[in-house]
This record gives C-alpha cells, structure tokens and sequence, in this order.
C-alpha cells in the first residue's frame, strides 16, 4: 500500500512514500538553525518556513521513492499534537492533493508515528518484527513530548504516565543552552557528557520515591542546574563535560526510575517495548532501555536509524498503513488540525 505522508507539526517540514511499513523515500527539512536564535521554535516563522518549502519536500518524496500520484494509495497527514498554525500547512497541502488526485486521506496522530517508528524498514530490508504480543508497551522521548502509554493493539493506546513540564528533549535542549551549548542542544550534550564524569556534581533525581506519581518532571532538575552552574562560573571545557554528564545521567535515571515503577506496580504483562523520538538518538539512553528490558525479559524496539527518530514522515506513513488497513479514512471537508490531540482518544 504506497502512501504519501506528510508532517509539519513543529520545526521538520517532512514528507515520505511508504509501501506497508517500508520507506520508499524520506525527506526531512530541518528549520531548526532558523529558530536557534530565538532558542526555541517560533510558530510565525515555523508556519512561512512550512508554506516556503512544502511542495518542494512533497515533490523530492515522490521522486525519491521513484512513484506517481496516479500510483498512490493514499495520503497521510498529520493533525497533531503540535503547533497549529504549522499543522495547518501540511493538512492544506494534503488537502489540495488528495482533491486534485482523487485519494483518500488518513489522519494521523503525531504521537503514534514516533511509538511505531520502530516498525519502519528501509526498502531494501528483509526484515521484519514478527510475532508481536499484545498488550505491549510504548515511550515516546522527543523535544515536545515524554509520555508512557500501554498499546493495547495497533491503534489502542492508554497513558500510563507523562510529562507535567518539560519534555525530556526539551530539559536537555535548556540545560544545554545554560552550559552554552546552542540549541538544540540534545545531541551535542551527549557529546559533552560522554568526556565527564556523571559523579563530580550532585543534582537531584526529580519525585526520586515518589514514582507512584507516574509523571516524567524536569522542572526542578533544570533549576537546580542553573543554580549550580553560576555558583561553577566561569565555566571551563572540564566543568562543561561534568555538569553536562551529571545533568543527562539524571535526566535518564529519573526516565527509567519512572517506567520501571510502571512496569512492577502496573501488573501489565507484556512482551514488547516500541520507542520513538529524537532523544531516541542518545546512545547512552538507548543503553539503559535495553539494560532496563533485560531486566524485565521485555523485547525493546528501537527505530532502525536516527532518520526516523526526530520528526519525520515516515513514521507518518507507517501508522497511516495500519489506520488505512483498519478503514481509518477522514473525509476532505472533515479533515482539521488537533493541536492538542491525545493519543489515547
Ligand atoms: O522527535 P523530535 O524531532 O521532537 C520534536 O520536535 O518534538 O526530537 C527533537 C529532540 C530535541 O530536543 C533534541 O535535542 C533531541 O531530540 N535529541 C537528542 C539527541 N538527538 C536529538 N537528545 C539527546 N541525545 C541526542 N543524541
């Protein structure tokens, strides 16, 4: 089934062709340095960098992944979460091209991409995730979301914990601009605290032995790293590779503390363990899942490589299959943005 996806639900201007779950082409215009300034996304210049650069990111998909509109199943695109003004773009553009080539749409959840992301293939594998059991678990780590949910099947999701602030993405995208490290910052603090020592500063692990609360928090962790580096001002190379290594690894603790609360007091049995967004990128994290999923004898499912693991369309386009599969089609004229969609709704 060859879809189209498309997504503009924050800074990624991004569009793929997707046969089943295999990526026929994936093309991802990144705004990020447009916003870094600003240190964060703005809406305004996200929505005029969308509308700028839309057809051109469409057309690149359909000619990477070598198919004609003619030859389309459908087109995807996603509703939310995000930002709404940017999410209205690529629904218009999905809008204008299901109409002018007579395709039916697929709504897509943002959420649910980055949980199924794992599923992706490229065109050439062999490989496939058989055998998956139901109930299973599914963590989404991005820089605008943290959430925990049980997949009930494909489809079917219930929240087991989230975010009350920050994302994780986002904490690590603030804690790297307080060590001056631009934005975002994720993968370059990783980078930082791969050279220091984890152990040289003490910062708290957020509600350590209150994780029955079931909340991912950074707010206090990211306040408690502005106190300690102006108390370590002027900062040199070997205090910056410290403070980045103790902030991260304590980021991470309180994440896995959390999820391993779930999975002892929650009963739910499970077998598989699907992870998606950009965070997912962060070898040290990817490191203490499967340590975690070994523990718990659970299958860890992690996307196949870093172009699916920040924004994409891919992933668009791999949950539009089970929707389509399912039926799951929304009229043109019913089609809207949800910038606050749910993925448990
Ligand atoms: O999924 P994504 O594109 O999120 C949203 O736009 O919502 O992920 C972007 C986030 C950013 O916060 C970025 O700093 C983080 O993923 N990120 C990383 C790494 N690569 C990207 N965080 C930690 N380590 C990395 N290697």
């Amino acid at each position: 089934m060859k879809i189209l996806a498309i997504d503009t639900s924050c800074d990624e201007t991004a569009a793929a062709v997707t046969d089943g779950t295999k990526i026929l082409s994936n093309i991802v215009w990144s705004q990020a340095s447009l916003h870094a300034k600003f240190g964060g996304v703005m809406p305004s210049l996200a929505q005029r960098m969308h509308q700028e650069r839309i057809d051109w990111v469409v057309k690149r998909a359909m000619v990477n992944g070598k198919c004609k509109m003619e030859n389309l199943d459908c087109i995807a695109v996603t509703v939310g979460p995000g930002l709404s003004i940017a999410l209205g773009v690529g629904i218009n553009e999905a809008k204008g091209l299901a109409k002018q080539y007579d395709k039916r749409l697929v709504a897509v959840n943002h959420l649910e991409g980055h949980i199924l992301s794992p599923l992706a293939r490229p065109n050439n594998s062999q490989f496939t995730i058989h055998n998956l059991q139901f109930p299973s678990l599914g963590l989404v780590v991005s820089g605008g979301n943290t959430i925990l949910v049980k997949i009930n099947k494909i489809g079917s999701y219930e929240t087991l914990a989230q975010t009350t602030d920050d994302a994780l993405g986002e904490a690590l995208d603030k804690g790297a601009r307080m060590l001056g490290l631009g934005y975002p910052g994720g993968a370059i603090l990783e980078k930082m605290a791969r050279l220091g020592n984890p152990n040289k500063y003490k910062l708290p692990i957020p509600i350590v032995g209150h994780e029955e609360r079931k909340i991912f928090t950074y707010s206090g962790l990211k306040t408690a790293l502005s106190r300690l580096t102006e108390s370590q001002k002027p900062l040199t190379k070997e205090k910056i590779y410290n403070l980045a290594a103790a902030y991260q690894d304590v980021a991470f603790k309180h994440l896995i503390r959390v999820i391993s609360h779930v999975l002892k007091s929650s009963g739910i049995k499970v077998s598989d363990f699907f992870v998606g967004g950009g965070v997912v990128a962060n070898v040290e994290l990817r490191r203490r899942l499967r340590k975690l999923c070994k523990e718990y004898k659970i299958n860890v499912h992690l996307p196949y490589s870093n172009k699916i693991t920040g924004d994409n369309a891919a992933m668009i386009g791999v949950a539009a299959y089970f929707k389509a599969q399912r039926h799951e089609f929304t009229e043109l004229d019913k089609i809207d943005r949800l910038p606050d969609y749910k993925i448990d709704t």
